[in-house]
């Protein structure tokens, strides 16, 4: 069962989910992310290449989607598009029903390679938003400390991310990009550079921080297991050109484990319609 959202309206006039728990349903049906017919010719050698071909999806409020799919198929361009950090060539990018037309607040944004800065301690990368923002010192300060926390990084306000293993330097980038308190965290293979065993507790600590937080996220991996292992839904990709290939729904108790019968089904079917 696929749980597609419409693509209406930006007034869901929703609060931040405070004391309620993230139950992982769609909030109210209005939805966060809307991709319409995107899509994305970038010039190359031997003619113009078709990244992204009519890609139509929505994300729920508080959903939680990955895309996956064969490398090449646009997943990095779709993120950068819903971003802000890329144009489509047509097509449109709605949050909360406004148009996209740059980088926003709404966004938090996680790459594979950090990109922490190395001359700022890890409180300096975490209050760097807040910072842009003119947030006062005192409340940034406040924020800081809490999300070093939440992200399990007590004690390290003060390291430099030269300091840090890879899984640690990952922790500060996902805690720069809440700060700012966006409602949508868009994570391209966030953890992709680290060991299987970080990055298993990663997935543990990002899926405590959404129910937590009640986040909108787009998740890109290459890594199906962890895509059945975090997504409400996984949106698998097809190359040449990149368009959707199908929407798979995981429905599916969360914590998951590997072993269980539906989330073998779900990898295998995935990996199927992947490898394709
Ligand atoms: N700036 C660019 N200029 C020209 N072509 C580009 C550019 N960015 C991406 N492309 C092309 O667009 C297509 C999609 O690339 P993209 O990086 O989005 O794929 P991806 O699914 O993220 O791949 P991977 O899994 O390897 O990260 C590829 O054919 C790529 O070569
Ligand atoms: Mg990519």
């Amino acid at each position: 069962m696929a749980r597609l959202s419409d693509s209406s309206g930006a007034s869901d006039g929703d609060e931040p989910s405070g004391d309620e728990p993230n139950d992982n349903e769609p909030g109210d049906g209005a939805a966060r992310v809307s991709v319409d017919g995107v899509e994305k010719e970038f010039p190359g050698e031997r003619g113009p290449v078709r990244a992204l071909d009519g890609v139509d999806l929505d994300v729920a409020d508080g959903e939680f989607v990955c895309l996956v799919g064969p490398s090449g198929c646009g997943k990095t361009t779709l993120l950068r598009i819903i971003a802000g950090l890329e144009p489509p060539t047509g097509g449109e990018v709605r949050l909360n029903g406004e148009p996209v037309t740059g980088p926003g607040p709404d966004l938090g944004v996680v790459f594979q390679e950090y990109h922490l800065f190395p001359w700022r301690t890890v409180a300096g990368n975490v209050a760097f938003g807040l910072e842009r923002q003119g947030v006062p010192e005192e409340v940034r300060e406040r924020i800081t400390s809490d999300l070093i926390e939440l992200v399990g990084l007590d004690g390290f306000g003060g390291a430099y991310p030269s300091e840090l293993s890879g899984g640690m330097k990952q922790r500060v980038a996902i805690a720069r990009a809440l700060a700012v308190d966006p409602e949508i965290l868009l994570m391209d293979e966030p953890f992709g550079s680290v060991d299987a065993q970080t990055r298993e507790m990663l997935q543990g600590e990002l899926l405590d921080v959404w129910e937590e937080t009640g986040k909108t996220v787009v998740f890109v991996t290459h890594d199906v297991e962890e895509a059945v292992t975090l997504a409400d839904r996984v949106v698998v990709l097809a190359a040449n050109p990149g368009r959707v290939r199908e929407v798979v729904a995981v429905d599916l108790p969360r914590p998951r484990r590997r072993t269980d019968e539906g989330f073998v089904e779900g990898v295998e079917r995935i990996r199927g319609l992947i490898g394709d």
